[in-house]
């Protein structure tokens, strides 16, 4: 009998893929999908396997996917939760979806994730592959045998799985949407988080001239970063390059996790910043009030869906329906000035704009300004009632 495991190399799974043997009696093929990792971790992760002795490994490049179906909706949502704009939480569902189709493929009983019991990733793996794959079993050995780290790296050095070194002693999480960085010294919600465990982002301080970046939007989605028309996946790599060079998109949050847990994360995200940030000012120009005001709804929504899992859930589906029906104006240039750490929106235009030169400038007489006496006379009709009626009321 044949697990397929979602193998990324660490230490988790690692152990995972020597439990799935020892304690299961599997026989392991395992996958790791290319959300946009480094390119030498791909490679690693691949030596790794067959140095672990899996049947056969595969390495799926998924980043295209990623972007166009996955980032570029996250863009056009604005979705963040917390303040976080969701890197890892995006990728788990593609990931996940991936592991089933070679789960089928190879006919195997179970797909097997080495996620803890602790956290979300376990939620997000599992609800893709029960809702992809119901009869397939779904394995969680870290989970099943309440493993911690000091237990799993005895179990290690005991299996011949290369023990994480000092430099290593992070966890983590890395795809084209950004870096999570948890554990060790970082469980301490007060440490303050030292300079090395930043990898996209310089140091703010370092920044010595700024630098203002125009990013064209068609539909909502980013097409063109300074005139230049990109790929999907070039455009997000080089958002990140742009905004990393800035200090742009560290983030250092307590998060409240979908178990209840509140959980200290470190994440830098400079390409979703930079995006969200500008895709953000581009509605602000092109949408109603109202539109806006309920869009903020949506999208917070929406935020939540990805970040509990429910990527495949048919809300997720009725909310693009209503986001894509408003990104249809969407579409014009949006500039960013970026320096020592912050993106700020500095110009906007579109050819949807709701904005009139014409109607707002105080120089123009296109709108006549007595007509709206009788607007400013009744607004504030109601609360004129209420002091009334608190009046009458005392006597
Ligand atoms: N808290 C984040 C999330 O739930 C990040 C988890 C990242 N995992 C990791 N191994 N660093 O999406
Ligand atoms: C894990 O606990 O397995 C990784 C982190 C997370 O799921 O949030």
């Amino acid at each position: 009998k044949i697990a397929v495991l979602a193998y990324s190399g660490g230490l988790d799974t690692s152990c995972c893929l020597k439990l799935l043997e020892d304690k299961y009696d599997y026989k392991v093929v395992s996958v790791c999908v290319d959300v946009g990792q480094p390119v030498e971790e791909i490679k690693e992760v691949e030596e790794k396997a067959k140095n672990l002795g899996v049947l056969k490994h595969y390495t799926i490049d998924a980043k295209e996917e990623f972007v166009k179906d996955y980032i570029f909706r996250a863009i056009k949502a604005n979705a963040m939760y917390e303040g976080y704009p969701l890197s890892t939480a995006l990728a788990r569902p593609l990931i996940a979806y991936k592991v089933v189709e070679i789960a089928k493929e190879v006919g195997a009983e179970a797909v097997a994730h080495g996620c803890t019991g602790k956290g979300n990733d376990q939620f997000r793996f599992e609800t893709t592959i029960r809702i992809k794959a119901p009869d397939l079993k779904v394995v969680a050995p870290i989970r099943d045998l309440n493993l911690t780290r000091v237990e799993e790296i005895e179990y290690a050095k005991e299996k011949g799985i290369p023990i994480p070194t000092e430099s290593k002693k992070y966890s983590i999480d890395e795809n084209l949407w950004g870096r999570s960085i948890e554990g060790s010294e970082l469980e301490d919600p007060d440490f303050i988080p030292p300079e090395e465990i930043y990898a996209w982002t310089k140091n703010p301080l370092e920044d010595k001239e700024e630098e203002i970046v125009e990013i064209e939007f068609e539909k909502g989605i980013p097409v063109a970063i300074n005139g230049e028309r990109l790929d999907p996946v070039e455009l997000i790599k080089k958002a990140n390059e742009i905004a990393g060079r800035h200090g742009v998109g560290r983030i250092d949050i307590i998060e409240d996790r979908i178990v209840g847990l509140k959980s200290r994360e470190n994440y830098e995200c400079p390409g979703a910043i930079l995006l969200i940030t500008a895709h953000k000012a581009l509605e602000q120009l092109v949408l109603t009030r109202d539109e806006l005001r309920f869009k903020e709804i949506v999208d917070s929504l929406y935020g939540e869906l990805i970040y509990k899992g429910l990527w495949f859930d048919p809300l997720r589906e009725d909310l693009d329906a209503f986001i894509d029906k408003t990104q249809e104006r969407v579409s014009g240039k949006v500039k960013v000035k970026l320096y020592g750490g912050s993106a700020r929106v500095v110009g906007r235009e579109s050819p949807y704009a709701l904005y009139s030169k014409e109607l707002v400038s105080f120089d123009e007489k296109e709108m006549d300004q007595k007509e709206i006496a009788g607007m400013v006379k009744y607004h504030g009709l109601q609360a004129m009632l209420y002091e009334l009626v608190k009046k009458k009321n005392k006597q």
